[in-house]
């Protein structure tokens, strides 16, 4: 297979041993966890096993189907308790439009059909580790550990893995980057298939004949588009944070926010807020608005927040930091604040989990923290000049994103994005503005909108790289011409949605590369533009697809539409060519599902393994290789 990455650490010693040592090891079976200089696992005493409705305001939804413990290699006999989170879809809220509100069920399409009746939901643990270390997994259903039964993804992690009993071990070598893995048991796997072959048909489901999209049986005629396990688990492992992550507690300066219902943090004359271990949650129609003096938020280890944050500082540089949780679960689909929190979609008013009007030339760290199942688009900032201010973001993850309409983080001008975790319903990686690099992203996609996305308006943006992806899972129903689904597409005009003649050939987007990215299982295709302005040297180097799936579905069938200047005289956008030197699209070293995609192989086109249908007029500017 073709690997983009190689564990360069050695195996740890420690699994080569036999199953007999990890009979001996000390396992605590109570709240224990470890808080050494090199292994800190964490734990909520007030953990909730609820699979179907919402938890009580001060615990925290616990997996009902992992346990796991965390020993660090230097002493790998103690096995500490690492806590294991649940995200549900519609956080067991049913499909409520007010929030708090269970009879409020109203019509808006949240893009969960399914789900709920065959039981998905994501798990997530996270530990930080300075050395190598052992996770132990145990499966509260009983089921099967047998590594013959484990896949681990990405699966260039190439972890070892052992079982002793109902336990199973994955050898996890120190990284500076961390992981962030997915551990999949093959009897928990769940096949997503649409309703018929074709265009437009939704999942069905043969578990329940009561609920709707029920069908007795599956056979070929209805196609997988996308297979996953039913109960999610991941890991993520991070290094010990450096001390510019981490506000000292005993300053003047930092709030301490006290456990419970958060109140008054507008009213703060503090510049840091504290959230030390424990729950603390802002009901479904508030969220946290910063007081002006507040610059940095800490989420310790340990803390989760039920609530979402905005800033209102001026401050040049804006933080978020520390590995606690940042949930969404209280609030409605699409939250409008300007309409009581109310699931009406805006995209000016409709609640971001991180928000700020903040001043030009600013920039806002976020790393470490986690974002659990976001109502919207995860973040947004406001500000005068949107092209002055840049983001910062590391070691970030956002998880249980089953609503459709919850994209990746904004990347303005000058943003570092890295060693971060996606699972994403809407936008993942959005790329909409100048000078940007994106690098070490696992990616979870479900079934709408692109990877990476370019389009919605006219852009005139450069040098943007988007580097070493790997991409565990997607679930697309289908493919479409006007929102492509694709590693990276760009969508038609937002405001004039079914014309083509709308383009800006006064911009041109140049300098763009996608490298070093691998896609398991079934896959959209590579690309899909709609072309609001010129396009020049782009290229995407080195993408590795597993398999494309149905071809009736059209997933993995590439695009790119031929678009018009209307208001500057009818002129046809350009691609490639326009520079002394530029060139238009470059494929290089494409493969699917092993084998390599080229002109001179004669396999790229539509009817081909490549599946790549461009316009002819773009014949000549484009090449594959
Ligand atoms: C651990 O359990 C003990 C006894 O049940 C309890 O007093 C303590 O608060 C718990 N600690 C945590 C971190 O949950
Ligand atoms: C952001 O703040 C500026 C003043 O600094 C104000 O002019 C602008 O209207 C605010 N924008 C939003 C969306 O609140
Ligand atoms: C390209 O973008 C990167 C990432 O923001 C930046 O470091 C670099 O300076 C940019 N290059 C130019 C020529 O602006
Ligand atoms: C776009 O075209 C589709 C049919 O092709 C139509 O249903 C839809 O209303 C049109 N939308 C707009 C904004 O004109
Ligand atoms: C587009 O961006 C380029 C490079 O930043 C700049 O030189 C050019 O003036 C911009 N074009 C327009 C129409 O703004
Ligand atoms: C694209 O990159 C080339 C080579 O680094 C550079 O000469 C050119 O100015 C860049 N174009 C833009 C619009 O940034």
């Amino acid at each position: 297979m073709h690997s983009l990455y190689q564990s360069t650490s050695p195996p740890i010693a420690v699994l080569a041993a036999t199953a007999a040592t990890f009979a001996e090891a000390r396992t605590y079976q109570d709240n224990a966890t470890a808080d050494t200089d090199t292994l800190k696992t964490w734990w909520h005493g007030t953990g909730e096993v609820n699979t179907k409705t919402a938890v009580e305001l001060g615990n925290v939804r616990q997996s009902h189907m992992y346990q796991i413990q965390v020993a660090g290699a230097s002493d790998a006999r103690d096995f500490y308790n690492s806590f294991v989170h649940e995200s549900i879809p519609r956080n067991g809220n049913g499909k409520i439009c007010n929030p708090g509100d269970s009879t409020s069920l109203c019509d808006v399409d949240d893009q969960i059909t399914i789900e709920t009746v065959i039981g998905a939901d994501m798990a997530w643990t996270q530990y930080l580790a300075d050395e190598d270390s052992i996770v132990k997994i145990v499966r509260s259903d009983g089921g099967d550990v047998d590594p013959d039964n484990v896949v681990i993804r990405p699966t260039t992690m190439d972890f070892e893995v052992s079982t002793d009993g109902e336990a199973l071990f994955i050898a996890v070598p120190f990284s500076d980057t961390g992981y962030r893995f997915s551990v999949e048991f093959k009897d928990n796997l769940w096949e997503y298939r649409n309703a018929a072959p074709g265009l437009r048909q939704g999942y069905v489901q043969n578990v329940d004949p009561s609920a709707d999209r029920y069908v007795e049986a599956f056979d070929d005629s209805v196609p997988i588009v996308g297979v996953e396990p039913i109960n999610a688990l991941l890991i993520f492992v991070s290094p010990f944070p450096e001390d510019q992550y981490v506000p000292d507690l005993s300053e003047e300066d930092t709030y301490e926010v006290p456990q419970g219902l958060v109140t008054g943090l507008d009213e703060l004359a503090e510049s840091k807020v504290y959230f030390p271990p424990g729950v603390y949650w802002l009901t479904g129609s508030t969220h946290a608005i910063l007081s002006e003096s507040v610059s940095w938020v800490y989420l310790a280890p340990g803390a989760y927040v039920k609530g979402a944050i905005e800033y209102r500082s001026q401050a040049s540089h804006l933080k978020a930091t520390g590995f606690g949780v940042l949930s969404g679960e209280q609030y409605v689909y699409q939250a409008n604040t300007a309409k009581g929190y109310t699931n009406i979609k805006s995209d000016l008013t409709s609640l971001r989990m991180w928000s700020g009007n903040i001043s030009n030339g600013a920039d806002w760290t976020i790393h470490g923290l986690t974002t659990n199942t976001p109502p919207f688009n995860s973040m947004d900032f406001h500000a005068n000049d949107l092209e002055t201010i840049s983001i910062f973001a590391s070691d970030y993850k956002q998880v249980g994103a089953f609503f459709g309409q919850t994209d990746g983080i904004q990347m303005y001008p000058f943003s570092h994005v890295h060693d971060v975790f996606y699972h994403v319903g809407d936008d993942g990686i959005k790329t909409y503005y100048s000078n940007v690099q994106v690098e070490r992203m696992t990616l979870w996609k479900t079934n709408n909108a692109p990877m990476v996305q370019f389009g919605w308006y006219s852009r005139n943006i450069s040098n943007i790289t988007v580097q070493d992806v790997e991409v565990l899972h997607t679930r697309y129903h289908d493919q479409s011409q006007l929102y492509p689904r694709a590693m990276i597409a760009s969508a038609i005009n937002y405001l004039d949605q079914n014309s083509t003649s709308n383009a800006n050939t006064e911009f041109t987007v140049s300098n763009y590369t996608l490298r070093n990215w691998r896609c398991e299982g079934i896959c959209p295709g590579l690309i899909g533009v709609n072309p609001l302005q010129n396009i020049d040297t782009m290229r995407l180097e080195n993408i590795w697809i597993e398999d494309f799936g149905d071809p009736s579905t059209q997933v993995g069938v590439s695009t790119f539409r031929v678009f018009t200047d209307e208001l500057r005289g009818n002129r046809t956008v350009t691609l490639g060519a326009k520079s002394p030197g530029g060139i238009g699209l470059a494929i290089q070293d494409f493969y699917v599902g092993g084998e390599h995609i080229s002109f001179e192989a004669g396999n790229w086109d539509v009817n081909s393994k490549g599946r790549i249908d461009f316009d002819e007029h773009w014949s000549g500017n484009w090449t594959a290789m």
